[in-house]
C-alpha cells in the first residue's frame, strides 16, 4: 500500500482535514509514493486498448496530478498533451518529469471548472479523480469535456459498478464516503473525495444522445485476467 516515503498517517489527516486543493498542494512531493497515483498497470493497460484502435493528435488530460496519465498518453498522442491542475506543487513535481518535453507536454494550473477549451482536443481523459467532482457538478464537468472534444473526439476514463453487499470493498468505501461527508458538514472548506459518486450504470445517465454518438463500456483486462474495473469511451457527436 503505502511506501516507506509515503505520508504518514499524521501527514494524511492533516492532509484531509484541509481542503481538497491544499490537501494536494501538502501531499505532493510525496504523492507519487501513495496508492493515490494512478498505477502505471491500469494506464498501460488503458493506452493498449485506445492504440489499438487509433492515433489521437491532441488530447487533454484533468486533475492531471504529477502526470501519471501524461506519461502513458506519451504512447498515443502525436501532437500536444494539455495537463490541467489546480495544484501547483503537484503539477511541480510533473514538471520535474516532463521539463525535456515541452515541444509536447503543457501543464496548465487551473480548476478544470474554469476551462473555456472549444473542440481543441480528440481525446479527454481523467483518471482517480472523478471522487472529486461533487454529485451536483458532473453535469457541469462532463459539458466542459464535451466542449473541449472535437467532433468524433473521445472522453475515457476508468470506473467500476457499485459493488455486491457481500464484499468488504463496499464497506469500506462506504464508511470512508460517510466520514468524508460527516467532516464536510463540521468542517469548511470541504475535502470533497467520495469513492461512490461516479460509478456505472448510473454515471451513463450523464452523455446525452443528442451530444455523444456512443458510450461504450469495455472490461479492463490487466495481464490477461478479468477485474472489476471498466473502461469508458464516450465519442462525441
Ligand atoms: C488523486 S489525484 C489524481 C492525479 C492523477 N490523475 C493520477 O491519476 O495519478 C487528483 C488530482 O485532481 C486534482 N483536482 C481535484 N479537483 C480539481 C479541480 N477542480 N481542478 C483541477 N484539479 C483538480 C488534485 O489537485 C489532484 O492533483
Amino acid at each position: 500500500m503505502f511506501h516507506k516515503n509515503g505520508p504518514t498517517l499524521i501527514e494524511l489527516i492533516k492532509q484531509g482535514l484541509s481542503s481538497t486543493q491544499k490537501g494536494y498542494d501538502l501531499l505532493a512531493p510525496k504523492f507519487d509514493f501513495t496508492p493515490f497515483r494512478t498505477s502505471p498497470i491500469i494506464l498501460d493497460a488503458v493506452m493498449r486498448q485506445l492504440g489499438e484502435k487509433r492515433k489521437y493528435d491532441d488530447a487533454l488530460d484533468l486533475c492531471t496530478g504529477t502526470g501519471a496519465g501524461i506519461s502513458a498518453l506519451l504512447k498515443i498522442v502525436q501532437n500536444n498533451i494539455v495537463g490541467v491542475d489546480w495544484s501547483e506543487p503537484m503539477l511541480d513535481e510533473a514538471k520535474k518529469r516532463f521539463g525535456l518535453l515541452r515541444h509536447k507536454v503543457d501543464l496548465v494550473h487551473q480548476d478544470i471548472f474554469s476551462l473555456e477549451y472549444r473542440e481543441q482536443f480528440d481525446l479527454v481523459t481523467c483518471f482517480g479523480a472523478e471522487g472529486h467532482i461533487e454529485r451536483h457538478r458532473q453535469k457541469d464537468f462532463i459539458g466542459i469535456i464535451h466542449s473541449s472534444l472535437r467532433s468524433g473526439g473521445e472522453f475515457v476514463f476508468v470506473t467500476g459498478e457499485m459493488p455486491s453487499l457481500l464484499s468488504p470493498a463496499l464497506w469500506i468505501f462506504l464508511g470512508f464516503d460517510l466520514v468524508m461527508r460527516v467532516r464536510n458538514i463540521l468542517i469548511k472548506p470541504p475535502f470533497v473525495m467520495y469513492y461512490l459518486n461516479f460509478l456505472l450504470p448510473n454515471v451513463l445517465n450523464l452523455f446525452k444522445k443528442e451530444k455523444w454518438s456512443s458510450v461504450k463500456v469495455v472490461p479492463l483486462e490487466i495481464w490477461n485476467q478479468p477485474t472489476p474495473l471498466r473502461l469508458v469511451i464516450a465519442t462525441k457527436k
